[in-house]
């Protein structure tokens, strides 16, 4: 008997987190972003406090899959130490509000996740992982020496014949980031591949006005890969 009111009981709250979540497919629908928008919604957003972000971050095992302070440990899932708190509150809004759906299965648990945090625990997580700086992807592996250096134009100098703007130009010169423009150094090269080829695809599709996914097109398979391992070892001091 008190078995099954035990099953009763589980079966219970997991459709009721199913429920609170909507599940896959009954997707919020929000309006995409203009840089208008996003802008004042950047502003709106209560001030963040690292301490609070730290005890959020344990709390909500945020570190089982990012690590203590957002570098991850796995090849799985995205670094997030370094990021600007504006990046971050992007992600987490865009997770919460369908903007950003694309890989459900690995991304699932972002998309509850974020559910469940008002806009206050999004801003101390963002302050948390600012505070951190970037560092080098544990695994990461130096390029080889023939891939580094049309990568490394890419990144500086860009492709006028594919009107690829310099990665450099938005991302840093040191990868940082800045402002809604996330850090790359450091990022770990699985989960840049993924993201990269989303946006390729157009399964990404939270960047404002494409302002990220009409670099990726001509981009090779090769290139891309190259990107990421170039981007993972970069050191930012
Ligand atoms: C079970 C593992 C898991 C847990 C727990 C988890 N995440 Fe994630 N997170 C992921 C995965 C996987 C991705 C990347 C999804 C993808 O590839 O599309 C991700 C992506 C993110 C991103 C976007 C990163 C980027 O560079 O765009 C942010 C921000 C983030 N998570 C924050 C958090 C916070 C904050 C928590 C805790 C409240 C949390 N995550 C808990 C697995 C997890
Ligand atoms: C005009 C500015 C601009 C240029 C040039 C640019 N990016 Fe981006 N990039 C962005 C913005 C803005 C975002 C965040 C978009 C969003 O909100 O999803 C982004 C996101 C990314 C992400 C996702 C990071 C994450 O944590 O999920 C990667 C990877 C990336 N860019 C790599 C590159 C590479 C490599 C290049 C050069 C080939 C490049 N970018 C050129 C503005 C730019």
């Amino acid at each position: 008997m008190l078995k099954r009111t035990l099953l009763a009981a589980a079966l219970f709250s997991v459709s009721a987190i199913a429920i609170a979540s909507g599940g896959h497919g009954e997707k919020p629908q929000a309006n995409p972003w203009t840089h208008f928008s996003l802008d004042n919604q950047i502003r709106a957003m209560p001030s963040g406090d690292a301490t609070r972000g730290q005890d959020i971050h344990s709390q909500m095992m945020c570190n089982a899959c990012h690590g203590e302070k957002g570098e991850s440990p796995s090849r799985n899932y995205a670094s997030l130490n370094g990021q600007p708190e504006a990046y971050t509150i992007k992600m987490m809004l865009d997770y919460r509000d369908g903007r950003r759906w694309e890989n459900y299965h690995q991304a699932e648990i972002m998309v509850k996740i974020s559910q469940a945090l008002n806009d206050q625990q999004i801003a101390d997580l963002a302050s948390f992982y600012a505070q951190h700086k970037t560092q080098p992807w544990t695994y990461a592996q130096p390029l080889a020496a023939a891939e580094q250096a049309p990568t490394d134009k890419v990144v500086r100098k860009g492709d006028f014949e594919r009107m690829l703007t310099p990665c450099a130009s938005c991302h840093g010169a040191k990868g940082e980031g800045n402002g809604v423009v996330p850090a790359l150094a450091g990022q770990v090269p699985e989960y840049f591949v993924r993201t990269m080829k989303a946006y390729q695809s157009g399964e990404r599709h939270n960047d404002v006005q494409k302002g990220m996914s009409q670099f990726t097109h001509d981009l090779s398979d090769e290139e891309i890969q190259a990107l990421a391992e170039y981007y993972a070892a970069m050191d930012r001091q």
